[in-house]
């Protein structure tokens, strides 16, 4: 070892001691008789003073010629220090040095490495490196490896087993884009990157393995958003013999776990709540609780006044609904006038926004006072249980978009008034998610190709146990047994899934389901999401096949572990937690990816060099 001590483990009951520290010059200070170094490595800073009279001149030439980023071993004693400071671990001793060494010269670095950097995002990125010395980015890839070892800890403890499944396998219509890798002894046939490990782990329950879990790599070609990465972790688990009570039971337990022992906090029973009431009550299915805020609707009010004054924004709206803002009746014209741009930018596209003031002085103001009279806005105001000092926030229009207008509403102004705060935490359960949705397809087709049912979590998720026969009937229908409309499925009441997904702060942090262990059901499903009974075997032959040697009922979940990482430290982005992230636009900017391959990879692929014009 070049070193005896890190830079960060030396105290005050150290001094006297002989030691060696190495690490990186964070700085140099010369006051003429005195010089010091602060030498910075993983652990932390400590001091090497000079005093440049009384020094050899060998060490006061070698410390005059640091520069930031150098790399150096310093032997010395350690000093207890005249000034101490409590800044740092170290701040008490301070190293006189009987030689320092530099081991490595470094180039200016494009940016400080401080945590006030004035590097930006992108310089940062493409210097990765060395952002990566910086404190707090190295705290978060600890903070990381701890919750990697606490879920290790506590799966095993559970006797999950770890199995690495394959990165290179096989293309899935289903769910994101994949990723695909041609194939060299295989001209003109590909891999693609696993999105998950899905049909993997239902195999491994096939196998007996019983329980088994992988902190693993997936990869979707998808748009990227700053809980997105087209490469990111999962902690992905299945578990066979249980219901979903066991599979929610156990990774509650989980969550507690990384809770309590990374962050020493007690995080109660999670709540559940269903799909159809957080979408109701919060126009979200991963719905921040960390306030209430609900949305109350306005359909069960008195409709006639509420639909027949003649305001035409009611009157035609599919739903008319709100919000009710504590203590905000104050706000000001230009705060009200910054909601109601906020609520018309294009991403939430809201028509306008309708407020009603419920004044200290007990009267109710509303910005449509033409079309409704106070007597009827005070019922309004007991409608939704507003208090004097409160504001009512109300959108009207079509009844989905509404929903998500609202919801983007109750967490802007969550956020204004400090209720999202990131030490808090509430988790939850979402569940009784439905199994399908309809997706109208490309309107630009004709009527009779547009339109099909899709998977909401994906197609191995099993039906409730009440809803089977849905999935059945559906089925039959599709494949023209029964005389029921072809191809509208909308006779059928959608069926219910048993699916759920955990929800904390407003992050989907994981989700999984129970899933289909009947190869007919399956299917069935297969057939209910438009595969021929041939495509479903191309695509999903070796599971369906799997199911007929003994597939044991089984469930699982997977966690999106950056994502976690990012709600333990407290962050929005994932990105500061992944050691090599992609940018907004899915490149590595640091190793300049993706890149062009030369011709001859190109040949070797069986790669044609025809530039196709991008769609
Ligand atoms: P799902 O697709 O819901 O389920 O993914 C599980 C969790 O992974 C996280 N996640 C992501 N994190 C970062 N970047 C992404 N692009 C990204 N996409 C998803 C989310 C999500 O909750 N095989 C199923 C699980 C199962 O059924 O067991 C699956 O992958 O936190």
């Amino acid at each position: 070892m070049l070193r005896t001590h890190t830079c960060g483990e030396l105290r005050k009951a150290d001094s006297g001691k002989d030691v060696y520290i190495c690490g990186w010059v964070q700085g140099v200070r010369d006051k003429g008789s005195l010089l010091w170094i602060d030498v910075r490595d993983r652990y932390g800073i400590t001091q090497v003073t000079v005093e440049t009279e009384k020094a050899d001149a060998a060490i006061v030439d070698v410390a005059r010629s640091l520069g930031r980023e150098f790399v150096v071993s310093v032997s010395g004693k350690v000093n207890e220090r005249y000034s101490k400071t409590d800044k740092i671990a170290t701040g008490e001793i301070e190293i006189y040095p009987d030689k320092i060494t530099i081991l490595n010269k470094a180039a200016i670095p494009p940016f400080t490495i401080e945590e006030n950097t004035d590097g930006g995002d992108e310089l940062r990125m493409k210097y990765r490196y060395l952002d990566l010395r910086r404190e707090s980015v190295r705290k978060n890839l600890e903070l990381r490896h701890r919750l990697a070892i606490e879920t290790r800890n506590y799966l095993d403890s559970q006797h999950f087993l770890e199995v690495e499944t394959p990165v290179l396998i096989k293309s899935t219509p289903e769910g994101a884009r994949d990723f695909v890798v041609p194939s060299r002894m295989h001209p003109g046939q590909y891999y693609a990157l696993p999105q998950s490990p899905q049909t993997f782990k239902q195999l491994l329950m096939v196998s007996g393995f019983d329980r088994y879990y992988q902190i693993v790599k997936c990869f979707r070609d998808e748009d990227l958003r700053a809980d997105r990465q087209p490469e990111f972790t999962q902690i992905d688990c299945e578990m066979s013999f249980v219901e979903r009570e066991d599979i929610l039971n156990t990774f509650e337990g989980l969550i507690r776990h990384l809770f309590k022992s990374v962050k020493g906090i007690d995080i109660p029973a999670l709540p559940r709540m269903s799909y159809e009431h957080a979408m109701r009550y919060y126009g979200n299915d991963k719905p921040d609780t960390r306030f209430e805020m609900h949305i109350t609707e306005m359909k069960s009010l008195d409709t006639v006044s509420v639909f027949s004054a003649g305001f035409k924004v009611f009157d035609d709206a599919e739903l008319v609904a709100g919000i009710c803002v504590k203590g905000c009746a104050n706000y000001t014209r230009k705060q009200l006038d910054e909601l109601t741009e906020f609520v018309k930018r294009p991403q939430i596209s809201a028509s306008g926004l309708v407020y009603v003031r419920c004044n200290e002085d007990g009267t109710v103001k509303s910005s449509v006072d033409k079309f409704f009279g106070e007597e009827e806005l005070k019922k309004w105001a007991v409608h939704f249980q507003a208090a004097s000092g409160d504001l009512i926030l109300i959108l009207a229009g079509p009844e989905e978009k509404t929903r998500k207008a609202l919801s983007e509403l109750r967490l802007e102004m969550g956020t204004r008034l400090g209720y999202r705060d990131k030490n808090k935490f509430s988790c939850l359960w979402v569940i009784d998610f439905p199994l399908l949705e309809w997706n109208e397809g490309d309107p630009n087709l004709p009527e009779s190709m547009r339109g099909r049912w899709v998977a909401k979590h994906h197609p191995f998720t099993s039906p409730s146990k009440e809803d089977v026969t849905i999935v059945q009937q559906m089925a039959a229908e599709k494949r023209g047994e029964s005389l029921a409309k072809r191809n509208s499925g909308m006779e059928f009441r959608v069926p219910n899934a048993n699916a759920y997904d955990m929800v904390i702060n407003g992050v989907e942090v994981g989700g999984g389901s129970i899933r289909i262990h009947d190869k007919e059901l399956q299917q069935n499903m297969f057939t209910v999401l438009g595969f021929t009974p041939e495509e479903a075997e191309k695509q999903f032959g070796f599971l369906l096949n799997a199911f007929e040697y003994g597939a044991p009922p089984h469930g699982g979940i997977a966690f999106g572990f950056d994502r976690l990482c990012s709600l333990f430290g407290g962050a929005d982005s994932i990105r500061d937690f992944i050691a090599f992230p992609k940018n907004n636009s899915g490149r590595d900017v640091m190793i300049d990816s993706p890149s062009e391959i030369s011709d001859e990879q190109k040949g070797e692929l069986f790669i044609q060099n025809a530039t196709t014009e991008k769609k």
